[in-house]
């Protein structure tokens, strides 16, 4: 990831932190949307809560591109904790999706294509170090409960 991109990432998600709040409900909505299969996955799930976890997941994991060796383990840790919750190889296209949607719906003109591009790239990296870990779970060679 090049240090434009980077830049792209970090100061479009200080213009979404204030509206976090309204950024995940869009984005929820946005994705049972997308696929309303989904939903049963959160079953005992506060939204609320959810909704705080994730943007504040979103927030470290913007702030840590600089320092991708402290984040990549992080990610795998969260990915093979998403193997847990029954999610699939296919659902991270979708909330990539739900994501970008709710990126644009929040940062208006700001939400130019150069900055669609770098949050693209971004989120794809995210999802495959989660899917890459996540994978090694259900292949049975790493355990599935590491913290
Ligand atoms: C960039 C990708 C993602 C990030 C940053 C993310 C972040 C999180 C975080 C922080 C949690 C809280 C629990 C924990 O830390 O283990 C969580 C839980 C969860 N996530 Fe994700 N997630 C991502 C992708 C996905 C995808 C693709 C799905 C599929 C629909 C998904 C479904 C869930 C579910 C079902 C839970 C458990 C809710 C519960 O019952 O408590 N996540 N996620």
């Amino acid at each position: 990831m090049d240090a434009q991109t980077k830049q792209l990432v970090q100061d479009s998600w200080t213009q979404v932190e204030p509206i976090a709040d309204v950024a995940a409900t869009l984005f929820y909505d946005r994705l049972f949307t997308l696929d309303p299969a989904l939903r049963p996955l959160f079953p005992a799930t506060d939204l609320g809560e959810q909704k705080k976890k994730l943007m504040q997941t979103l927030t470290i994991a913007v702030r840590s591109l600089d320092r991708l060796d402290q984040l990549v383990p992080a990610l795998e840790t969260l990915g093979r904790r998403h193997a847990g919750y029954g999610v699939q190889d296919a659902h991270y296209h979708t909330v990539g999706q739900a994501l970008l949607w709710t990126l644009e719906q929040g940062l208006g003109d700001a939400f130019t294509p150069a900055v669609h591009d770098a949050w693209e790239e971004t989120y794809g990296l995210v999802a495959s170090v989660m899917q890459h870990a996540a994978a090694q779970v259900t292949a049975g060679s790493a355990p599935a409960l590491a913290a």
